[in-house]
């Protein structure tokens, strides 16, 4: 009888679900019903997550395979001590992540959705010129975590002559980079925080009012860019300060309470908004289901997973 893996939704791409259905028997949440005894893998994003209430429903559960680096609603304590791996996929989306916190950043700073909308609206023939806008060119960038993703963030910005500051759970060694004490203090320095560290306890509501305070100088400047999660910003505290123009303006690719996007903030012009669509490439949603497929194909074969974030065997 083939193993079976179990799929929290229909997030995989083609090629990938054919590759895992050639091997084991691929259960969706419709399908499931009767067949948890054979489920050795589960694969789950980090929003859909897997709980330990999901977990025991799989008495013989090997690994839960996270599509997605950020692997935040996994409980990977209570994994650990069933003797289950949690892996996830780093690396092969940081390019794409990190594209997209660029064309976020020339988004807010350039205003483009505000002048295409306005473009669109053909005010264009009625209404003069576009206002000018603010440059990205030379400025300030605060990096709020410096890991993968934050490093391929850097590279692209250090094309546009930006100055680099950052602030991480350690100081990297031989950096060029500026470091700040804590976010606080790199609110202050930069023009632009950008937020690509991950979804922990330490980290929520760490961008909190008194840092948006900071990034806007008391002058109505500095924009924060999302490419994280939701969670390490205070979503009303970012409203507030939007609403009062105490900063410049906002890029986000993750909200607190996805795929919920307050109001509020679908209504404010320097607001540019956009639906969790980091990873989502064709070439990177390919190569992530690849990597848990891999790592699926692993364990179930009786060998540890090529990106465990875990060891069940350490106990
Ligand atoms: C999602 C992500 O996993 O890698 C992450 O942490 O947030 C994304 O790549 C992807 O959108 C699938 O939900």
């Amino acid at each position: 009888m083939k193993q079976g893996v179990f799929l929290t939704g229909g997030f995989l791409t083609p090629e990938v679900q054919a590759r895992l259905e050639s091997r084991f028997a691929v259960f969706s949440p419709d399908s499931l019903a009767g067949n948890a005894e054979e489920v050795g893998a589960v694969i789950t994003t980090g929003h859909r997550g897997a709980d330990a209430a999901l977990m025991d429903g799989f008495p013989h559960l090997r690994i839960v395979a996270c599509y997605g680096v950020g692997y935040d609603g996994i409980d990977v304590g209570a994994a650990t001590k069933r003797g289950i791996w949690v892996s996830n996929t780093p690396d092969v989306l940081n390019d794409d992540v990190a594209d997209l916190a660029l064309a976020l950043m020339l988004s807010v700073v350039r205003r483009l959705p505000e002048s295409e909308r306005w473009a669109r609206a053909g005010q264009w023939e009625t209404g003069g010129d576009f206002s000018l806008t603010e440059r990205l060119t030379g400025r300030r960038l605060g990096m709020l975590g410096m890991g993968r993703i934050g490093g391929a963030i850097v590279r692209r910005a250090l094309a546009f002559d930006m100055e680099v500051y950052y602030h991480a759970t350690a100081r990297k060694e031989g950096s060029p980079h500026k470091w700040a004490g804590s976010v606080l203090e790199l609110a202050r320095e930069v023009d632009i925080l950008c937020v690509a560290a991950p979804a922990t306890e330490q980290t929520r509501g760490m961008v909190n009012g008194e840092v948006l305070r900071a990034l806007g100088k008391e002058a109505g400047l500095g924009w924060l860019v999302n490419i994280a999660r939701g969670s390490l910003v205070d979503e009303s505290a970012l409203i507030e300060v939007l609403r009062e123009g105490v900063i410049a303006g906002a890029a986000l690719d993750v909200f607190a309470d996805e795929p919920r996007i307050p109001l509020e903030l679908r209504e404010m012009e320097n607001v540019v908004l956009s639906p969790h669509q980091g990873s989502a490439t064709y070439h990177t949603r390919r190569a992530m289901g690849e990597l848990a497929a891999e790592n699926v194909e692993r364990v179930l074969g009786g060998e540890k997973p090529k990106t465990p974030v875990n060891n069940p065997e350490l106990g």
